[in-house]
């Protein structure tokens, strides 16, 4: 059942009146974070209803040992998973003895505001304590986009008519541990830690993988703008904290402020994690309070600048869109290579922060078109750091030659998913690395970076897909057995049509590219050959095999079979499912869902998306027509995708229903998870419906065009987009589209066919 308790805005998530039911929704909705570091929106005081509380740094994960119940040769020994870190916004406080927590007083008025345009969460509340007196508090607080190893809060209390002792502790918690946690084990060791008057400091590693991580503090507390003293300090194993004792009468308004500072071994040496917290967090509580905060606001100025997307008549999907946006650009900034996307970003533990197929898949249109290339370079430069991990994987499973098998879920370039038909079975995922490869070229016009790590990328999988093969002589066709699709509701099917047709683009596009390095760079050409040892014979075979792969098909409904045997199923529809069965994946057993009809996400369909030009108006209508209705679209990574066909085949009404679904799932908690965490690659999704679903944005012949189909719902829709260094503005409205170039050299673009000329 959709929720529908958050208010619609244009620029605000806004929860209106405490809603304790759904208080792990919201405290994923109103995570904040900027690239390296992010917490879910939990309470800064005590309390004790249902919550997850979660803080986490990117990059610091713990390998926790793997538990399944049969073990299978060729599993990974661990599942990685970035860790919950340092609890930095806590605060206990005491009204004389009684404990503020929310779930215990009276709540009088109760509002929760994340501000998406400033980057700002915000809180406000009035309580009666159960001494029945009553006081109001009013939080906020930003991970610093503008200097991503800080973090600040403010937190005011204003007496209204409680008089007497306000006892506030102000702390650091390293004492947190994983909710998915395999056997519920706690991964940080506390090494040092200080509480020294307004200063704390904490300092913790990880168990195996040796990530330190410190963290400073500074608190303030003025009561009435006087500064206050520490009564006492507290510290024990991982937590330190700065105690005071304000008088508090009917009026007075106490004020926190909490300067956090972060210092981890991913940046700093170890033994400089102490003093550079030391000195930053002084830093930042000199500069104050506010002038931190308009740094961090004017920074995410800049980001709007660069990525907003205006919808005018619409507020609920202008509200999709910019939650969507922000998000993901509080989730990954570019600055490191060496971070990724994790489906969840910083809002919760579920895939354990790890990368996926969806980072190449669904985010890389994204952080392309709305940032500086490099931005969508490190992602690519992310699997080439990784490519020897992806070889390795691939001998593990009994490959040879160099042949390279991307892990389906990995931090470091290990595979650390343990299900069988994932891990060893969704092999698809090393097409869409290859695809990314192929859609940054195309959309930078920057091929220079086959010369640095992408043709060493695209060999390693083609010389997979050749392995991976087997010539049937049955059919005298080369098919592909034993695999999962995208469609994650089957599995060990043969011939996939989506994987045997991406693999065999890899087949096709390595061979261009090598062909094009040795018509430029032909000493780069042969240095490659020789040390990849690749000889041209192994370069034909991938012709032949290429020229020769089975793709299933059906002659009579002229569609491309998910693959054999598909029809023998009862053709359902989704329509033919009860209220009540939905989510199958909640409510069938796993055996009834393998053997249905019902697709879990896009599957011929994605393959349809990546290479809409190989195929035929009435080829994209025939399998739209019979796939969508059969899926379910239970990965949230599946409305996106046909969001976009359904704008390409006009079925206007089709798209806009897609289009709200991914943009709106998780304010209204569609797939009824968004407790354990946003869906954060599938946001990138959202995006590309807008861009290349409503705008009809595609590259072609080297240029930029657009095909917009304004949904009736709307008025207009103005978006940014950057492309090769220039930004361009683009204004839908009813009566047509108009594009201006805002800054950069672009000659032109193309609305329709028709060229716009900037000159
Ligand atoms: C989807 C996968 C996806 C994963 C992480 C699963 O539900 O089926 O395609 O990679 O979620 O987002």
């Amino acid at each position: 059942m959709v929720k529908d308790y958050i208010v619609k805005h244009e620029w605000k998530i806004i929860e209106n009146g405490f809603h304790p039911e759904y208080s792990e929704i919201s405290e994923s909705l109103f995570s904040v974070g900027n690239g390296k570091t992010g917490l879910r929106g939990n309470f800064e005081e005590s309390y004790s209803g249902k919550t997850l509380q979660g803080s986490y740094n990117a990059g610091i994960y713990y390998p926790d040992k793997t538990k399944v119940g049969w073990w299978k040769n060729g599993y990974p020994e661990y599942f990685a998973k970035v860790l919950n870190a340092c609890n930095w916004i806590g605060l206990q406080i005491k009204f004389n003895e009684e404990e503020l927590d929310l779930n215990k007083t009276k709540i009088l008025d109760f509002e929760r505001v994340l501000d998406m345009q400033h980057g700002l969460l915000e809180r406000s509340f009035k309580t009666e304590l159960e001494s029945g007196k009553k006081i109001q508090v009013k939080a906020e607080r930003f991970t610093s986009m503008h200097d991503d190893e800080t973090a600040c809060l403010k937190y005011e209390i204003k007496s209204i008519d409680f008089k007497g002792t306000v006892s506030i502790s102000s702390f650091l918690d390293f004492d947190v541990m994983n909710q998915d946690s395999n056997y519920d084990e706690k991964f940080w060791v506390g090494k040092s830690r200080l509480a020294d008057n307004s200063y704390c400091f904490v300092h913790a590693e990880t168990l195996k993988t040796k990530f330190n991580l410190g963290l400073g503090l500074q608190t303030t507390v003025k009561l009435n703008d006087k500064p206050q003293e520490v009564i006492k300090n507290t510290d024990r194993d991982k937590f330190a904290s700065s105690n005071y004792a304000v008088s508090l009468n009917p009026g007075d308004t106490c004020i926190i402020h909490k300067y956090v500072s972060f210092g981890s071994s991913l940046y700093h040496k170890e033994e400089d994690i102490n003093a550079i917290c030391k000195e930053k967090t002084d830093q930042i509580q000199t500069a104050g309070y506010n002038a931190l905060r308009n740094n961090h606001t004017s920074a995410w100025a800049d980001i709007w600048r660069e990525s907003d997307i205006k919808i005018d008549g619409d507020v609920s999907a202008q509200q999709g869109i910019r939650f969507n946006i922000f998000h993901l650009k509080q989730t990954y900034t570019g600055k490191d290579s060496r971070l990724n996307i994790g489906p969840k970003g910083f809002t919760g533990e579920k895939y354990g922060g790890s990368t996926y197929w969806d980072t190449e898949a669904y985010c890389l249109p994204f952080y392309q078109s709305t940032a500086a290339p490099q931005v969508g370079r490190q992602l690519l430069k992310y699997r080439y750091n990784q490519l020897d991990k992806a070889i390795e994987n691939a001998e593990k499973l009994g490959f040879i030659n160099g042949a390279a098998l991307y892990p389906m879920v990995t931090m470091n370039g290990e595979e650390c998913h343990n299900e069988w038909e994932i891990t060893f079975e969704e092999i698809h995922r090393n097409g869409a690395i290859a695809y990314a490869i192929y859609d940054f070229i195309r959309y930078n016009n920057d091929h220079e970076y086959l010369y640095d790590g992408g043709l060493d990328v695209l060999i390693g999988i083609a010389r997979f897909w050749a392995q991976r093969v087997n010539w049937s002589s049955d059919k005298k066709q080369y098919v592909i057995l034993g695999v999962t699709g995208p469609n994650e509701y089957e599995n060990n099917v043969n011939n996939n049509w989506y994987t045997n047709y991406i693999a065999r683009w890899c087949l096709n596009y390595t061979r261009e590219c090598l062909e094009l390095a040795r018509n430029e760079n032909n000493d780069f050409n042969n240095e490659l050959l020789n040390r990849l040892n690749l000889s041209l014979s192994e370069i034909e075979k991938w012709k032949d095999i290429a020229e020769n792969i089975y793709l299933p098909y059906d002659n009579t409904l002229k569609i491309f079979l998910q693959q054999d045997g598909f029809l023998d199923k009862e053709l359902l529809t989704a329509e033919d499912l009860d209220q009540a069965d939905k989510p199958i994946n909640q409510n069938w057993s796993w055996d009834r869902i393998l053997r249905s009809v019902f697709i879990k996400q896009a599957d011929v369909l994605q393959g349809m998306y990546f290479f809409e030009d190989d195929f035929t108006e009435a080829e994209h209508m025939n399998n739209f027509d019979f796939y969508e209705p059969r899926t379910v679209h239970e990965s949230s990574l599946s409305p996106c995708v046909h969001a976009i066909l359904a704008c390409k085949l006009g079925k206007k009404e089709k798209a806009y229903e897609m289009y709200l679904r991914t943009a709106r799932l998780d304010l209204e908690d569609y797939n009824n998870d968004t407790e354990d965490g946003l869906h954060i690659t599938s946001m990138a999704g959202t995006w590309m419906s807008v861009i290349k679903g409503f705008g009809g944005m595609r590259i072609k012949d080297n240029q930029l065009h657009f095909h917009p189909s304004l949904p009736d719902q709307w008025e207009a829709c103005h978006f940014k987009i950057m492309f090769r260094n220039s930004r361009l503005n683009v204004h839908m409205t009813k009566a047509g589209t108009t594009i201006s170039k805002e800054t950069g050299e672009l000659d032109s673009v193309f609305i329709n066919g028709r060229e716009i000329d900037f000159s």
